[in-house]
């Protein structure tokens, strides 16, 4: 890299240089008149579960941790959509290094009970460790068990055995009481033991519900919410609660329902899924302005959005739902659109702010709600791969930006500010340290220049068409003060003898940084093209943005000298601050910094490369080594105070995938052959159901979860007698969306019903229920037997507190026309929960049952066969090949199988990894393709068992096409992958 080295001294006559300083600025630091130490106080540093006591407050501005105002800057990531708990420390690294201070995580009830008084917390469902893995990372936690979580899985989180339970779900009803109280014990035991307040962990924030707005109005909602309350505290979680109103409607705020006396530990937040289609929402500062309740229900606590989309759900596709895949979820919510909305939130007064989702990951195996298919990757920040986005750029500026500047946290709205047409702007004020934020809001398309009134000067900002930036008047730079600048502030630290500013803003940008300077200080221009220039107690800097512009200030008033640079976006990604004990540690150049660790005068850092890179370090006094990931770095002191490697970190090596080959074959469902012995299923003869599906007169009860079978697939057989005149046979189910059934009279085939998608009135309500007729020839009296298969897509949520996850599933009724024949039912679901991999893994098909998916079948007599396939088969048929892979220990590769076919075909495929069911693949609905295989689950080193259900209508030849391993990501570094358990 050319560094372009010109030191002059800064002179006064700004005239030279073409500026326009005017004299009306002021003196030196009366403009912004703040004092240099912010009586605000620094922001908390890193939490850790350090054993010590810490209080955890709030007032009407921010939460107080010990005391010290901090702004949550939160993602959402939920443990339970990566099954591999050695990547959690992975994507919580990179949320913290791109400038999180914060998680907040669901907990799915579902996920952890496969039964009543059953809670499995072990393998991938060790909350303890990814609670432990959070604190470890320095990450807060917002905690977020339900009961009900909604979240796009099954049932909302409720167990599929509470589907089968009397009692009215999300009220006070006793049952529903008894068996929540359950769940919160068990695990409430486990926060209990990660509460900040008690320096075991650093869970901050706990929720109470989610998105209840249902019987607000009514002791069944309030007394339910006051029992919640209760039952928390008493189960020794001490951190202020809260619930998340699904809007902006003043729900559940403070003084709405019994806190068991306590004031002042319950908070009021809302979540917001603004469409990037429409205007940002502007709801006026929390507390204090706004046309709705919510923004003025709760004005002594911090204005709250325990939700705020960082992308959107999608879809199945198909002409109903028209899923996109979540590349268009990214593109539609873009970086830019983070920067709009957030700093919209920011600037309307929110001090604890969550983007939903941050890292969506996977809803893998059963656990999608019937809305989603099996990716959920959100389009969030960090992709489902665990792959970076752009969209981490602006969360990284503005996080690091909360965290140098304290003055965020208490900020009031001060007066209005005019900048020009087509410009939103906001006007902040700090009242302790008169610090001045303006938010820029460009709803248009095109870039505006704004003219905004800074410190007595106007100042020209462009803003690119939909777009947001932020500017800051007065805030500390280490010893030095921001008169003013048109870039955005990112973070400020003192390493060694400097203090460090840094700038940002878009590439090619020219920007405007004015310091206040009480003497003349020495310039130099070390890196970039900047021109400099001092007047009236006011250096400023002109530069351009692209790459990173250096500019040392020495003297001016202060000793410590400061290295003000300023990057273009994607170079301010690749600066990365580590707060030490010893100090803060900022470093340049690599993909990803996860640690730095001081010990003597060597700096240990680990990270990622993905191409070649720079190494530049910044840190405390007395450093003189550095290593990278466990090796020693050769390095140079700089003129800019760092240490510089003298050759570049080595990028990724690449990554050798396999073919998938040798595939063997076994056809199944035996269960459709008249002369099955189904002997040992479960007879359906139940007469009443808590369902809220009614069970047709003079019918059995046929639901599957009165049986006890909750997910997956579920087989019926009907024993008939007197059936000769029948002509057809209606059989009503009920599935979900993309659910389907397939019949067979005495072993042949009758046909195969898919799920139509009812209009959007009959989804809100819960009910993807339609009726199958086949004509039907039985050959004499009987007796005959009525095989049913039914493709159950999962239970619905219950966001209205309706009980919608008590819809039936499965067969509803089955009348025979033209006869009446004495039928009796048996039913077989998915076998006891798989231990190792839980309740959501499995679910009733006859390989499922007999363990064709797992990696120790023998599968030695099934018949080798090559793809793509094109076979017409009503029923299921498997597949299984292995594969080794030998992916250096140094390598972190995310590895994804992906399935491609002429999309007239109709066959859907349900995927095992070494037993793990990794999802389902519709082949002629889409819009999923690739599906993520997380290492751990996935052997990077070693043999691997790849097992595919292939479930066929018959109308068309079915596949598998194209099978391939696909490489989604790689990087030099990563975290060290223990197995899953694979049994
Ligand atoms: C919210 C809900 C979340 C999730 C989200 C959409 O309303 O609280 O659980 O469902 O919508 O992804």
């Amino acid at each position: 890299m050319v560094l372009s080295r010109r030191t002059f001294s800064a002179f006064a006559g700004s005239a030279a240089l073409g500026l326009s300083l005017s004299g009306s600025a002021g003196g030196a630091a009366s403009a912004t008149g703040r004092a240099h130490v912010a009586p605000t106080g620094p922001a908390p540093g890193p939490p850790a579960a350090d054993r010590a006591a810490h209080t955890v407050g709030l007032d009407r501005y921010s939460m107080l941790i010990d005391g010290k105002r901090l702004v949550l800057w939160s993602g959402e990531v939920h443990p339970f959509r990566l099954p591999s708990p050695s990547l959690w420390r992975d994507v919580l690294e990179k949320l913290r290094a791109h400038g999180y201070n914060a998680i907040s995580i669901y907990v799915s009830w579902n996920y952890h009970s496969p039964a009543p008084g059953t809670y499995d917390f072990t393998g991938v469902r060790d909350l303890d460790l990814f609670l432990r893995t959070a604190a470890e990372t320095g990450l807060y936690v917002i905690f977020r068990p339900g009961p009900y979580i909604n979240a796009e899985v099954d049932a909302g989180g409720f167990p599929g055995w509470l589907t089968a339970t009397q009692g009215t779900a999300r009220t006070s009803d006793p049952t529903y009481l008894k068996y929540v109280d359950e769940w919160l014990t068990a695990v409430d035991r486990i926060a209990a033991r990660h509460l900040y307040t008690k320096g075991d962990g650093t869970i901050v924030l706990y929720q109470l519900e989610n998105e209840y707005a249902d019987h607000v109005d009514s002791p069944l909602g309030r007394d339910y919410m006051a029992h919640l309350y209760a039952k928390v505290r008493a189960d020794g979680i001490d951190v202020p609660l809260f619930h998340n109103d699904k809007g902006r409607n003043g729900y559940w705020a403070p003084g709405t329902f019994d806190t068991d006396g306590e004031t002042g530990r319950y908070l009021y937040a809302f979540d917001g899924y603004p469409s990037p289609f429409r205007q940002p929402p502007d709801w006026g500062y929390f507390g204090i302005g706004g046309t709705r309740g919510g923004s003025t229900a709760s004005p002594e606590t911090p204005g709250f959005i325990a939700e705020f989309g960082g992308g959107w759900f999608d879809p199945w596709g198909g002409v109903e739902f028209g899923g996109k895949g979540y590349a268009e979820s990214r593109r539609t919510r873009d970086a830019a659109y983070e920067r709009r909305f957030y700093l919209t939130n920011l600037a309307n007064g929110i001090k604890v702010h969550n983007v939903y989702m941050s890292f969506g990951g996977t809803s893998w195996g059963w656990l999608p709600a019937p809305v989603v298919y099996t990716s959920y990757d959100y389009g969030a920040a960090l992709d489902e791969a665990r792959q970076p986005t752009a969209k981490l750029i602006p969360m990284h500026q503005i996080g690091q930006l909360l965290h140098s500047v304290p003055d965020l946290a208490k900020l009031d709205r001060a007066a209005d500010i005019t900048v020009g047409p087509d410009i939103k702007a906001y006007h902040l004020v700090n009242p302790d340290t008169k610090a001045h934020v303006y938010v820029l809001r460009n709803d248009s398309s095109t870039e505006v220049v704004a003219s905004v009134p800074l410190a007595g000067t106007t100042v020209r900002v462009p803003v690119p068409g939909l777009d947001a930036r932020l500017l800051a008047t007065g805030i500390a730079l280490g010893r030095r003060t921001l008169r003013y600048s048109s870039a955005q502030p990112m973070l400020w630290l003192t390493a060694g003898r400097q203090d460090i500013a840094v700038f940002t803003g878009r590439l090619g940008e020219s920007t405007q940084t004015a310091l206040e300077c009480a003497s003349e200080p020495k310039v130099t221009v070390l890196e970039g093209d900047a021109a400099c220039a001092y007047a009236d107690g006011v250096l400023r800097v002109d530069a351009e943005l692209s790459g990173l512009t250096r500019v040392l200030v020495e003297g001016g008033g202060t000793s410590t000298p400061l290295l003000l640079l300023l990057a273009d976006d994607e170079t301010s990604r690749r600066l990365w601050r580590y707060d030490t004990p010893s100090g803060p540690v900022l470093v340049h150049g690599p993909a990803l910094l996860r640690t730095a660790a001081l010990r003597d005068a060597t700096v240990h850092l680990t990270g990622d490369t993905v191409e070649a890179a720079d190494l530049e370090v910044w840190g405390p006094r007395g450093i003189r080594d550095v290593v990278w990931n466990q090796g020693a770095v050769k390095t140079l002191a700089t003129a800019s105070g760092s240490l510089r490697a003298e050759r570049q970190l080595p990028g990724v090596p690449g990554v050798r995938l396999p073919a998938l080959t040798d595939w063997r074959r076994s056809v199944e469902n035996p269960e459709s052959a008249a002369d099955y012995d189904d002997s040992d299923w479960k007879a359906a003869d139940k007469t009443s159901s808590y369902s809220v599906t009614p069970v047709p007169a003079g019918q059995p009860v046929l639901f599957a979860d009165d049986y006890g079978y909750h997910y997956g697939d579920v087989w019926y057989r009907g024993h008939l007698t007197d059936a000769g005149d029948a002509d057809s046979v209606s059989l009503s189910y009920i599935s979900g969306s993309q659910g389907l059934l397939m019949a067979w009279l005495d072993g042949r085939p009758l046909g195969t019903h898919r799920m139509p998608v009812p209009d959007k009135k009959t989804v809100r309500q819960g009910t993807w229920a339609a009726t199958a007729t086949f004509p039907v020839e039985p050959d004499g009296r009987g007796p005959h037997v009525l095989s049913v298969l039914v493709r159950r897509m999962q239970h619905d949520q219950d966001g209205t507190a309706r009980d919608t996850h008590k819809v039936a599933r499965g067969l509803t009724a089955v009348t025979f026309n033209g006869a009446s024949p004495a039928v009796t039912w048996r039913i077989q679901g998915e076998v006891s929960p798989d231990p190792v991999r839980g309740p959501v893994n499995n679910g009733g098909l006859h390989g499922e049952r007999h363990g064709w998916h797992l990696p120790g079948h023998a599968d030695g007599d099934w018949k080798t066969v090559g793809f793509p396939r094109a076979e017409r088969h009503q029923g299921v048929i498997w597949y299984r090949t292995g594969f080794r892979l030998a992916i250096d220990t140094a390598v972190d590769a995310s590895i994804g199988l992906t399935l491609t076919d002429d999309p007239a075909r109709a066959y859907r495929v349900q995927i095992f990894l070494n037993g793990w069911n990794m999802g389902q693949y519709i082949n002629d609905v889409g819009p999923q393709h690739i599906f993520v295989l997380p290492n751990g689950l996935l052997r990077t080193r070693g043999s691997n068992t790849l097992a595919l259900a292939v479930l066929s209508d018959g109308t068309t030849p079915a596949g598998p096409g194209q099978v391939e391993l696909t490489l989604l990501g790689s990087a030099a570094g990563g975290v060290p992958v223990t197995l899953v358990d694979s049994p």
